[in-house]
């Protein structure tokens, strides 16, 4: 019998925002013990430099809780996806086949590439139907991901399952004495939160508080698993996570308050390692960080947790004699300066549940919002308001993210936030930044991409309910 500690839901959560709260769920038998881990993709092709993926969009039944099965989906299998890979300069070409019976589209979140390649909103793929997307990978080694990105149905069909990683490597990750053993000393982790009932079905919308904020789960699942176990040898261990969740942010940290350095951001390795002892992400962020575990006991226990929920059980075991040095220096990051910059646009984030807005206009798949010229570099400054709502609401503690910016086609710099430097665990190429209410965040990119291109924010309900813009980059 395992115990689950779950975040609590339902209407109480109204009046207090909508940061996270803890409550001690009735106990469960959870259906697996050992953290699963998606299985890398066989690359079908057999040309040096090509890389050539099928994906199957699937229904799938899983037990999250042991007798208790769940109708999910998933990217060739029940649940998620498996992870994909490919290093700078590859060719890769990639099938969806959608078996569902509904449409889907299959978005490369964090990808650089063409407009029509992107898998966004114009990139439909109809029941039974294919789409094939060639690109060639030409940004650092990083971690992203794919998710699907239809108008409208995007919250609900990752909320059920899809979703998976793109990892991407070049020179420089290859040549940094860093842990790059996949699944062994080099982890990914998808953190995600989900409702379960009493009964243990997992259930989704249930109440005003989810239209209002993103729908925010009452258990985390880490790869699909509810509190696994993951068994590392008493060395240094790096964890690629992403934030899979629809809308809650999350502040990770270890139970016993040990610190860990993060080495990477959305867009690939920070200059240096930032020493850090909470972790925070946005819906859509990605982090790599390494922990030190070498001084740890076999048997010795640590737990991944956010305000007392502890969602991954770290088990140390002996250690296989490698040695991991923390690299001092990981890469050289070119500052965009800032007078290289041709224009400057303004995204102000507004309202809470229906009336999210961006500028004061909703999604609009037949108007194009913004024009970029292939090539230039802008100013984006990116406000976040709660607006009416939020007021009526009031206790929305000021810690609490309340949208996030996400840019298609391009990695950005913060120059600021909130007219000073931004942390340096931000200061490394993103495509996704959080806001607290009142916020003013100011990024500078490069567009070197054309197309038509999805800015929005990653809170998917609200993403859904039209706060989501598109540029052309031409
Ligand atoms: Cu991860 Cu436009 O999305
Ligand atoms: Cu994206
Ligand atoms: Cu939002």
């Amino acid at each position: 019998m395992i115990t689950r500690r779950t975040f609590t839901s339902g209407l109480i959560a109204l009046s207090v925002a909508p940061s996270i709260f803890i409550k001690k769920a009735t106990a469960n038998t959870t259906a697996y013990d050992t953290l699963p881990i998606p299985p890398i993709l066989e690359n079908i092709s057999d040309q040096k430099g090509k890389v050539k993926y099928k994906i199957a969009v699937e229904e799938g039944i899983t037990e999250f809780i042991k007798g208790v099965k769940t109708s999910t989906l998933g990217y060739n299998g029940n649940l998620l996806g498996p992870t994909l890979r490919a290093k700078k300069g590859d060719e890769v070409e990639v099938t969806v086949i959608n078996k569902l019976k509904e449409e889907t589209t299959v978005h490369w979140h964090g990808m650089l590439l063409p407009g029509e390649m992107d898998g966004g909103p114009h990139q439909r793929i109809a029941p039974g139907k294919e789409w094939t997307a060639k690109w060639v990978i030409s940004q650092p080694a990083a971690t992203v991901w794919y998710h699907p990105h239809g108008i409208g149905t995007t919250a609900k069909q990752v909320y059920w399952g899809l979703g998976g990683l793109f990892i991407l490597d070049d020179e420089v990750s290859t040549r940094l004495n860093i842990p790059s053993s996949y699944g062994i000393n080099d982890i990914p982790l998808v953190i995600q939160d989900k409702r379960f009932t009493d009964n243990g079905e997992m259930v989704y919308l249930t109440n005003m508080r989810d239209i209002m904020f993103g729908m925010m789960g009452n258990t985390v699942l880490v790869n699909g698993a509810i509190e696994p176990t993951k068994i590392v040898p008493a060395e240094m261990i790096r964890f690629r996570i992403l934030n899979g969740s629809n809308a809650r942010t999350y502040n990770f940290k270890f139970d016993n308050g040990m610190t860990f350095y993060q080495i990477a951001t959305d867009g690939g390795f920070l200059e240096a390692p930032v020493k850090l002892s909470t972790l925070r992400l946005s819906p859509g962020e990605r982090a790599e960080i390494l922990v030190d575990f070498s001084n740890y006991k076999t048997g010795d226990t640590v737990s991944l947790e956010d305000q007392g929920y502890k969602f991954l059980h770290i088990k140390v075991e002996q250690a296989k004699n490698i040695h991991y040095n923390l690299p001092d220096k990981l890469v050289a990051l070119e500052k965009i300066p800032e007078h290289t910059a041709t224009n400057e646009r303004y995204f102000s984030l507004n309202g809470m549940g229906h009336m999210v807005n961006i500028n004061g206009k909703k999604m609009n798949i037949n108007r194009i919002d913004e024009f970029v010229k292939i090539g230039s570099t802008e100013i984006w400054n990116i406000t976040a308001d709660m607006g009416m709502h939020g007021m009526m609401m009031g206790q929305t503690s000021r810690n609490s993210v309340i949208h996030n910016f996400h840019a298609h086609g391009t990695m950005f710099q913060i120059i600021s936030r909130n007219g000073k430097t931004p942390p340096l665990n931000e200061q490394g190429w993103k495509d996704t930044v959080a806001l607290r209410n009142g916020e003013r965040v100011r990024v500078i990119a490069k567009f070197q991409h054309k197309g038509l291109f999805m800015y929005h924010c990653h809170i998917l309900e609200h993403e859904d309910n039209g706060m989501m813009g598109q540029f052309s980059v031409s």
